[in-house]
């Protein structure tokens, strides 16, 4: 089937690009993998393209940082279709895989898309590379491995992003610690009885990775909306966690994380994942 009999593609994009992406094959069609990335792509592109209408943005247009870009898939689709006919604004993509960040400078020059940078680094030190911006707009991770999501939320806190546009992967570090402490927390509550079962504590330690990530997105000042990014039936990592800059940092979600970090005895990763709740919000 062709590709535009399966799935609309955008107007002015550039088929030459999906192809370069390996999302169209050579002769313009979608296989079902890329078919599921693409839509999930596209989907995305549209709550980044909306955001970046509104978003304020100083004279060269807005900063958009993507972490775990991988393939750049996302960062590329922002280009083609948000930034390149305006000339402004510039899509940074961070990525720890050397050859992915290559091959993505390399697809960048080849389409002459000068306002894209790749760098090789990791979403935690990021914020302190000085190749990138003192601010930037809009923070995309899409995928982003593990404990990565939490190093764009805090990238985006350093940057005084205006917006997050998340949609985070598997998690480990709270199942771990669920884990950990698991025969003590059966002996205190029967919510354990949430966690008990190896896959339940997988389970349980994402949902509440998500709800943690919410709750301290509002309390540093952020409004936050969760939803589908696509049908289940597309991915198994499906929350679109949305969050926007208001300024108005909320003391009940702050004493909510807390409350439930201290529910289910998780209380040290308050300084690791969640420093700025030190700091008290203002209502
Ligand atoms: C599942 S892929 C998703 C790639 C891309 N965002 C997409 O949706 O197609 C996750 C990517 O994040 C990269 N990655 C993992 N941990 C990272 C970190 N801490 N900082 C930056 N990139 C990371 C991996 O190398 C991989 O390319």
């Amino acid at each position: 089937m062709s590709a535009a009999q399966d799935l609309q593609l955008r107007p002015g994009q550039s088929t030459e690009l999906l192809k370069e992406l390996h999302i169209l094959t050579r002769e313009g069609k979608l296989n079902q993998d890329s078919r599921r990335k693409l839509k999930q792509v596209y989907h995305l592109h549209q709550f980044i393209d909306q955001l970046l209408k509104e978003l304020p943005a100083g004279e060269d247009g807005p900063a958009i940082v993507d972490h775990g870009a991988g393939k750049s898939y996302l960062g590329f689709i922002i280009y083609d279709l948000s930034l390149k006919e305006s000339g402004r604004g510039t899509v940074y993509g961070i990525e720890t895989r050397q050859e992915l960040v290559e091959r993505s400078r390399a697809l960048a020059q080849r389409f002459g898309f000068e306002r894209m940078q790749f760098l090789h680094t990791s979403a935690a030190e990021a914020a302190d590379d000085q190749s990138l911006p003192e601010r930037v707009e809009l923070v995309t991770a899409l995928h982003a491995c593990d404990t990565a999501t939490d190093d764009a939320i805090a990238f985006g806190l350093r940057k005084h992003s205006a917006a997050m546009v998340l949609v985070p992967c598997c998690q480990a570090e709270v199942a771990a610690r669920l884990r950990q402490g698991k025969a003590l927390s059966l002996s205190r509550t029967p919510l354990a009885e949430l966690w008990r079962h190896p896959l339940h504590t997988r389970e349980m330690g994402s949902q509440l990775t998500n709800v943690l990530r919410c709750l301290y997105l509002e309390a540093c000042g952020y409004t936050v909306t969760v939803t589908e990014l696509v049908g289940w039936e597309h991915s198994m990592k499906n929350e679109l966690i949305l969050a926007r800059y208001t300024g108005k940092p909320k003391r009940s979600s702050a004493e909510r994380l807390r409350a439930l970090l201290a529910e289910f005895g998780l209380e040290s990763l308050e300084p690791v994942r969640f420093p700025a709740l030190a700091q008290e919000p203002a209502e």
